[in-house]
């Protein structure tokens, strides 16, 4: 882990309910705590329970995100889309963006890019998704395959102050399966080094994702470099994700 903020994303998926929202209440007192003040949490719920959450979590340091966004920026006749500057307006900050499953429904790196591109027009955070499939990494292609996520993702992109990198192997998400430490911190320094090369004297947030929780935590929060984690089926979970959290900083 780095010294620096450490971010915790819940990304709930299609998933969630009100009565859900309506038990949190342990991650906020969590959020409040001084102790915790390096602690940045993020829920993203569907977006038919971002305003639901958002006033129950009003008095607490808790962030509120998206889970994808339109690549339309502001207003207009774009049916079933949701706009960043929607999205902004009723107090969410963070969009995910690139995520395997939005990916599989027909996001292309040429999308994303577009969509990351009107999140920023508005100010809102990105946190980017990338990753390979077990095929690509059985073929040794991991790294060609991340370096054209990021590259043309990232296109025309001139800060990275705003985005974080969420690195999640496919073949990890909802499955169980981690990656060794070893891999895992060989991987992330080598993204690290591939960013900086690119967005030179900036300095890359890296979280990770697949699997997280409050079992296999204590061994991920070793990872040197790393800012964080996106969680998804254990952030269902409010004991589950607060141990996770709980864990990473004791
Ligand atoms: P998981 O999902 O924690 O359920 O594997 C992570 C993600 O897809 O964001």
């Amino acid at each position: 882990m780095t010294n620096n903020n450490i971010y915790f994303v819940a990304n709930w998926k299609m998933n969630g309910h009100l009565s859900l929202i309506k038990r949190l209440k342990n991650v906020v007192i969590l959020s409040n705590n001084k102790k915790y003040k390096k602690i940045k949490i993020i829920y993203c719920p569907p977006f038919t329970l971002i305003s639901k959450l958002f006033d129950k979590i009003k008095k607490s340091k808790i962030i509120v995100g998206s889970q994808d966004c339109s690549y339309e920026d502001n207003y207009g006749p774009f049916t079933g889309d949701v706009s960043p500057k929607l999205i902004k307006e009723i107090g969410a900050k963070y969009v995910i963006l690139g995520h395997s499953e939005r990916r599989l429904k027909g996001d292309t790196n040429k999308i994303i890019n577009r969509k990351i591109h009107a999140a920023l027009k508005q100010k809102l955070k990105i946190i980017l998704c990338i990753g390979e499939t077990l095929n690509d990494r059985k073929k040794n292609k991991t790294f060609s395959v991340l370096k054209k996520q990021l590259l043309l993702c990232l296109k025309k992109i001139n800060n990275i102050d705003n985005i974080i990198f969420a690195y999640e192997p496919i073949w990890s998400i909802g499955t169980g399966v981690i990656p060794l430490n070893n891999i895992l911190e060989h991987d992330i320094s080598k993204i690290i080094k591939f960013i900086k090369s690119k967005f030179k004297n900036q300095k890359p947030k890296i979280i990770y994702g697949g699997s997280v929780n409050p079992e296999n935590i204590v061994k991920l929060k070793h990872i040197k470099n790393i800012n964080g984690f996106l969680v998804g089926g254990a952030s269902l979970y409010e004991n589950k994700f607060v141990d996770i959290i709980k864990k990473t900083t004791i």
